[in-house]
């Protein structure tokens, strides 16, 4: 059998890793400016666990799932998505006993079983935030700054908001209009697809965002969820189109995002950015105050976001690398060796070529690798107890004394 890599995955390294890594340290800078912690949770959790949260219906538990049976014959999923872990983990670690708010951010792979196409892989990178313990629409906006925020940070350009709001399980609210958008697919029924078909009467809301053209556009007939519901769920999504208008967010409202998962209420919203085309989002999220409900816990109005980190890191560019460090070249492999370990110990980045090659061929290295300065250990510098010391960018060399490098190298720090 010969090796290769599991169909839709992939391994990131080189140059196609780099703005993952800048992605998440600016990430890291600004969940801390805005107080939010980082939480790490399995990758396999009980399979029911998003069963009950993400819902039956949805495409990523039905279809979509990597399940697996442990050695006790307990079924297991890799998890498709964060939330439902992170719920998890504060229900079952009894954390809103112990505090009133919780903000937590998280990195890490997801993995869903859907088609690969490009920027669409099984297992992918997710950047999340959850916010727990707020149900008034400031926790909203604050998620909607942050994201605005952080795009500013990495460079990323053309970013459009798309909110809506799927209002709530109150009798007169969300299942009022299902019942009413019900009675509108049944009119349409003969022209929608046959996935659409099955949703009328398993999940109605998720056939206006169907993809399908014909579904879409038979749709932008139904009656409107945010002409539709309650008083509590209009006043808070007034009160949060206000408030962007106040933080001068620009945003556009669109009645037919429902989002894939089941647990959301009120506030929903989208991230897309030119570079992805209409059916890719950069990002998305929103309010889940039913959540811990479905787990039979105390109910916690909860709020947050997901960006698909693999999507983000096709629209950036990363900035061209700085010269730094340093690189040793010389043949007499213990000196060399011991130049090496007291640069870094000093904490200064460091190499040196193992092969002990050809003067040429370490100078070659040493390009390549953009290094700021390079020691030569020659014959004359072995003899005298010497190092010369070459600045890459201007070319200019002198020689200091050994035993003074670590000094010199702290002197001509900037
Ligand atoms: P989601 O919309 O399913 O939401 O995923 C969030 C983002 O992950 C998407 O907008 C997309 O950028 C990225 N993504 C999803 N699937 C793939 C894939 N197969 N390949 C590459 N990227 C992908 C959630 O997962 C929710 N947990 C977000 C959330 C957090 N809501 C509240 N809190």
């Amino acid at each position: 059998m010969g090796l290769k890599i599991v169909k839709g995955m992939r391994d990131l390294q080189g140059e196609e890793i780099e703005p993952f890594q800048l992605i998440e340290a600016k990430a890291r800078e600004i969940f801390a400016l805005y107080n939010f912690q980082e939480i790490r949770t399995p990758i396999l959790e009980q399979t029911e666990l998003f069963a009950r949260g993400v819902g039956e219906e949805t495409d990523i538990v039905g279809k979509e799932m990597y399940l697996l049976e442990d050695r006790r014959g307990q079924s297991l999923a890799m998890r498709p998505e964060g939330t439902a872990s992170v719920v998890r983990s504060v229900i079952t670690n009894n954390l809103m006993q112990q505090n009133k708010l919780l903000r937590y951010f998280y990195f890490g792979p997801m993995f869903r079983f859907e088609r690969p196409q490009k920027g669409r892989y099984r297992q992918f990178y997710q950047i999340g935030v959850e916010y727990f313990g707020v149900s008034t629409p400031d926790a909203d906006l604050e998620m909607i700054l942050m994201l605005k925020h952080l795009f500013r940070e990495i460079n990323l350009q053309k970013v459009s908001f798309q909110i809506n709001s799927i209002g709530c399980q109150a009798e007169e609210c969300r299942p009022a209009y299902k019942v009413k958008l019900q009675e509108f697919l049944q009119g349409v029924k003969e022209d929608l697809c046959e996935n659409c078909i099955r949703r009328i009467d398993t999940n109605p809301l998720r056939v206006l965002d169907c993809k399908v053209p014909k579904c879409s556009q038979l749709t932008n007939d139904a009656p409107r969820i945010d002409e539709s519901l309650c008083g509590d769920c209009d006043e808070h999504y007034k009160e949060l189109q206000s408030l962007l208008k106040e933080h001068k967010v620009e945003y556009s409202v669109n009645s037919k995002l429902v989002r894939g998962l089941d647990y959301y209420s009120r506030t929903v919203f989208e991230v897309y950015s030119d570079g992805l085309g209409a059916q890719n989002a950069a990002g998305g999220g929103g309010r889940f105050d039913g959540l811990f409900q479905v787990y039979d816990a105390d109910p916690v109005p909860s709020i947050g976001f997901a960006l698909g980190l693999d999507r983000l890191a096709m629209l950036i560019d990363v900035p061209e690398k700085k010269e730094q460090g340093i690189f040793v070249v010389g043949h007499d492999r213990t000196i060399v060796g011991k130049i090496v370990a007291s640069c870094r110990e000093a904490g200064f980045s460091c190499m040196y070529d193992p092969f002990l090659s050809s003067m040429k061929s370490q100078f070659r290295q040493a390009n390549r690798l953009k290094v700021k300065k390079v020691l030569i250990l020659g014959g004359d510098e072995l003899k005298n107890n010497t190092l010369s010391v070459k600045d890459m960018a201007s070319s200019q060399q002198t020689t200091i004394n050994r035993e003074d490098l670590v000094q010199h190298l702290n002197e001509s720090k900037e």
